[in-house]
Formats: C-alpha cells, structure tokens, sequence
C-alpha cells in the first residue's frame, strides 16, 4: 500500500470548545466557532505495512512512544476497522512551528492523520467523515478538516458531530498575531481540562449560553462586523478561563504577560484600532484583527514586557492530501 502526505493546519477558536459529553468519543457540551490559521501547519505521511509488528510514529524526526503513540494508534484502530486491514503502520509528522512555542499542535496533527490514515488504508471518506474521524483524536482536530471560518456542530452522536465551513477564508481578510508567552509551569493539557470543566460551578452558564454566543460569533463572521465579533470572541474565552479557574482543582493558564496583552488589546480597541483577545488553554495571547491592523499591532505586542515572540496567520485553507501522492 502506498505513503499518503496530508496537511492541516491548526485553528484559534472565537467560541471554545470546553468539556465533553461523551470523554470516549468526544462529543462536546457545546458547539464552537475558529478559524483556519494560514502557514502553519502538520503534514504527515502514513503507510501501513504488512512487515511492521507495531505502529511507529516519528514527530519531528523524534520517536515517540507511550500516551502519544497510544493516541495515534486508536485513530489507526478505527481506520484499520472501517477498511477491515490489520496492517501496522508507520506515521511520520512534521510541525513547521517551534514545538515551544505553545501552539496546540493536536488540531492540525489529528486533521492531517485522519485524512494520511485513511487514504494510506484504500478508504474514500467525504469532509465530514474526516472531520468525525479527526474529532476522535482531538475535539478542536475536527474544526481542522473544512475551510477557513469553521463550525463544529456539537451534534447528539458520533454520526452529527463534526464541522463544516461557514465562510472561505477569502470572505474575511482577518489576522491573529499570537503573543508567545512562555509559561512558567507545564501546563495541563486539554483532554485532561475537559474532563474537570464539569467540576466548575461556572460550567451550566457557560454551557447554556453558547446557542447565543454562537449566533452572534455566526452572524459577526458572515456580516464582516468587527465589533460584534470582537465582544463575543472575549466573552467568550474569559467565560471558558472563568470555568477553568473554578474547577477542581483549578487551571490557571494565563500569567502575567497574558493579562498585560488581554488589557492592551481592550486599550487598543478603546482607542479605535480594532483587535481583540482570545486565550486557548496556555499562557500565549491570540490578538485577532483586520489584516491592515496586523504589522501594527505586532510591532505593538513585541515591546509588551514578557512577550518573546509574535507570529502572524490569515485565514487558512482545508485540511489537504499533497501533491507528492499523485504520482503512486
Ligand atoms: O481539541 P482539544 O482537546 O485540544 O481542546 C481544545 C480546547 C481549547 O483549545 C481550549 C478550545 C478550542 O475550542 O480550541
């Protein structure tokens, strides 16, 4: 069987995903909204051969086994089912961010394997099937799959749960310049947040309240109103870091920096200059803004004090197959 190259990137969500209704098949409490982030991105490369007595998985030209392996192997798992093969496979993934920089990288990871993976094993699977599949190896990896401005429908069952496009990423010239702040403690990683936001006493509101706040996030985006886009985007991450910091125990992931970028993009926006804030769970600080905003608020972001580094994405692209794999 052939090596199959696929590519994602990853996402910055305006109405987050936090905590499932269903841990095994991760099925969210709520709906979410992100979008694509341009020049970043997973390609990985799957083959599944009958002489491996093991899956491998390579990231980065490192070997990785335990937890990390565990997880590619049960996406594996559901492939090798729907294609009825037993082959093991060899996964081999590329990140073109620093792996320190605190970008999330399990969203385009887990796009790009769903895609590699089941191609590899002879299956043609349509978008939405992708981005089901993706789900099951990480929430925010099925908002990977579709174009641009993206909806995941929390669904009732595996069969509707997944995303589609709401926009292309031409519809709307945005930019999140991300604030790289490097935190000081390892943080916890999200599959084990999503399974303590029940804990919060904060968690039925933020829940309850998502239909509206995925309305208005909605109808922002296919409006082009910044406004309205920006309200709800801060909302929306101060309600989920609000679950966070009342959970048992408690997550904090900003520090101090984090704070001082959240006020300077409220300051910024005082002063007529459209940005706003949005904090996925680590200390790094997403400023989204129109793209004409960008070079100017990056330049801004890099004197605030404990900002190291600022990276820039516009609207990205689907989840794709290379065009290395036409040839086989
Ligand atoms: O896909 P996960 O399990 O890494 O969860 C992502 C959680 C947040 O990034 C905090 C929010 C979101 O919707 O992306």
């Amino acid at each position: 069987m052939s090596a199959i190259t696929a590519q994602a990137l990853p996402n910055i969500a305006f109405i987050k995903y936090w905590g499932n209704r269903d841990e095994k098949l991760r099925l969210p409490v709520n709906g979410s909204i992100s979008m694509n982030l341009d020049g970043l991105f997973t390609r990985t490369t799957v083959s599944f051969q009958p002489s491996l007595p093991f899956d491998e998985l390579v990231i980065n030209g490192h070997d990785v086994a335990g937890p990390g392996l565990d997880r590619v192997s049960a996406i594996l798992d559901l492939v090798r089912g729907m294609a009825k093969i037993e082959e093991r496979a060899e996964v081999v993934s590329e990140n073109n961010f620093p792996s320190g920089a605190g970008i999330a990288s399990s969203a385009s990871a887990f796009a790009a394997l769903a895609l590699a993976a089941s191609k590899a094993a002879g299956l043609e699977l349509s978008e939405r099937e992708f981005s089901r599949l993706a789900r099951r190896g990480s929430g925010s990896a099925a908002r990977s799959v579709p174009a641009g401005f993206v909806e995941w429908q929390a669904g009732t069952s595996d069969e509707d749960s997944f995303a589609f496009s709401i926009a292309p990423p031409e519809h709307w010239a945005l930019m999140d310049c991300i604030a790289v702040i490097s935190a000081a403690h390892k943080k916890t990683g999200s599959t084990e947040g999503h399974a303590l936001a029940g804990t919060s006493p904060l968690q039925a509101a933020r829940v309850g309240d998502a239909p509206r706040r995925l309305d208005i996030c909605r109808r922002a985006i296919l409006e082009r109103d910044f406004e309205a886009l920006a309200s709800v985007v801060e909302l929306d991450s101060d309600m989920m870091h609000a679950v966070m910091m009342t959970s048992s125990p408690a997550l904090h992931y900003w520090q101090s920096a984090s704070l001082a970028v959240m006020q300077a993009a409220r300051q910024w926006r005082g002063d007529g200059i459209p940005a706003c804030y949005t904090v996925d769970a680590g200390a790094n600080v997403h400023v989204i803004c129109p793209e004409k905003e960008a070079k100017e608020i990056a330049t801004r972001l890099r004197l605030i004090q404990g900002v190291t580094d600022v990276l820039t994405a516009r609207v990205g692209g689907p989840a794709k197959f290379l065009e290395e794999n036409l040839g086989d």
